[in-house]
């Protein structure tokens, strides 16, 4: 692709991560949904993405770290589009100005007129001459590589920090969907109040997420497997620096509430399904996707619990921003999911 050409350029607008990605080149960038901005003027932004992460802590400014995408919805839209437009110009780099592209972005649309209102003027104020928003268990679809063009039922369950949409599709569009507000962060902070009262340590967001990705596991953990790791954070009595250890049967601990408890909203979207649907789905079975899925074990505990097949691709958290691409660089797919109505140009 010359400098000047065009192309179309996929973006999941997360809660968590913003991942983008470019026809002809994949997924260029993924960074975390946050800015860093003045204290006494949020306006006033130092950073946005992993820099805004990095400069926390290290700037002698008084700042706060704004996760402008919340709970899948926009919670700020001025922040949001410059959350959306620089890292779009970063992934695109200098020369390739976001107007000669055609964006479609995904993200969990929100429930209500107003979120759906907010995310609309983000895309529009990310500066790009022909944007779409695109459902994300559509592009979730897409994105797996799956034939969403099909008459018969598809089920996704997508999974993202703070959201799990589960979808329904049939040709191009979506039958039955419901959205919940709960997601993978739900297990960080289980994790964090788990080793507050178990072990007396104050621990951040990230490194209960750490100990998510390395250690937890819905599988059964076989006796005599289990390693001790260190923690550092704050000593839950006295305030001052401390450790702990924990083991991967604590974090399983930790974690299994609240995983149960995501399993158990998926299981009653699943019980809603139409019935003229609910064959399909037996037969096919249930497709993750989202970061979220990515958790050792997900997928076996959800299928023996919906006695269903179900199965997940190689990089699950690219699959959104892959599907929203191929949307926005096949003119065909763009037309027939606009048809539909799950892809909104704005
Ligand atoms: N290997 C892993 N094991 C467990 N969880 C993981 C793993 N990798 C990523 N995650 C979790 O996936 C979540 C992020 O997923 P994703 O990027 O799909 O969310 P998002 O799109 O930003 O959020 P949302 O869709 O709710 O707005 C995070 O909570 C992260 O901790
Ligand atoms: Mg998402």
């Amino acid at each position: 692709m010359g400098v000047f050409s065009t192309g179309g350029v996929g973006i999941d607008l997360g809660s968590a991560n913003v991942t983008i990605c470019l026809e002809n080149e994949g997924i260029v960038l993924r960074e975390p949904s946050y800015v860093l901005s003045m204290r006494e003027d949020d306006r006033d932004v130092l950073g946005v993405g992993r820099d805004a992460r990095q400069m926390l802590g290290r700037t002698p400014k008084d700042v706060v770290l704004l996760s402008p995408v919340m709970d899948g919805a926009v919670a700020d839209v001025y922040l949001a589009t410059l959350l959306l437009k620089s890292l779009a110009e970063k992934a695109l780099g200098k020369r390739r100005a976001l107007e000669k592209n055609r964006l479609v972005v995904s993200m969990s649309t929100g429930a209500t007129r107003v979120e759906h209102a907010a995310a609309e003027a983000a895309v529009r104020g990310a500066g790009a001459k022909r944007a779409a928003l695109l459902r994300g268990s559509v592009a979730a679809a897409l994105g797996a590589g799956l034939s969403i063009d099909e008459p018969k039922g598809m089920m996704v369950v997508l999974i993202g920090g703070s959201t799990t949409e589960v979808a329904v599709l049939s040709m191009n569009g979506v039958v039955a969907a419901r959205t919940t507000r709960t997601g993978s962060l739900a297990l960080d902070e289980a994790i964090m109040r788990a080793v507050r009262r178990e072990k007396g340590l104050i621990i951040g967001q990230r490194t209960a997420e750490d100990l998510k990705v390395d250690l937890g596991t819905a599988l059964e953990i076989p006796m005599g497997s289990v390693e001790n790791v260190t923690l550092r954070g704050r000593d839950a009595r006295t305030g001052r620096p401390g450790m702990a250890e924990v083991n991967a049967l604590d974090i399983q601990r930790a974690i299994l509430p609240a995983l149960d408890n995501l399993l158990e909203s998926i299981r009653e979207a699943f019980e809603n399904t139409p019935a003229e649907l609910a064959e399909d789905i037996l037969k096919n079975g249930i497709r993750l996707s989202g970061g979220g899925a990515l958790l050792e074990g997900l997928k076996e505990r959800l299928s023996a619990l919906l006695n269903v097949p179900v199965t997940i691709g190689e990089n699950p958290q690219d699959e959104v921003a892959l599907g929203a691409c191929i949307a926005a660089s096949d003119e065909k797919i763009f037309q027939k999911l606009a048809a539909t109505g799950c892809l909104l140009e704005v």
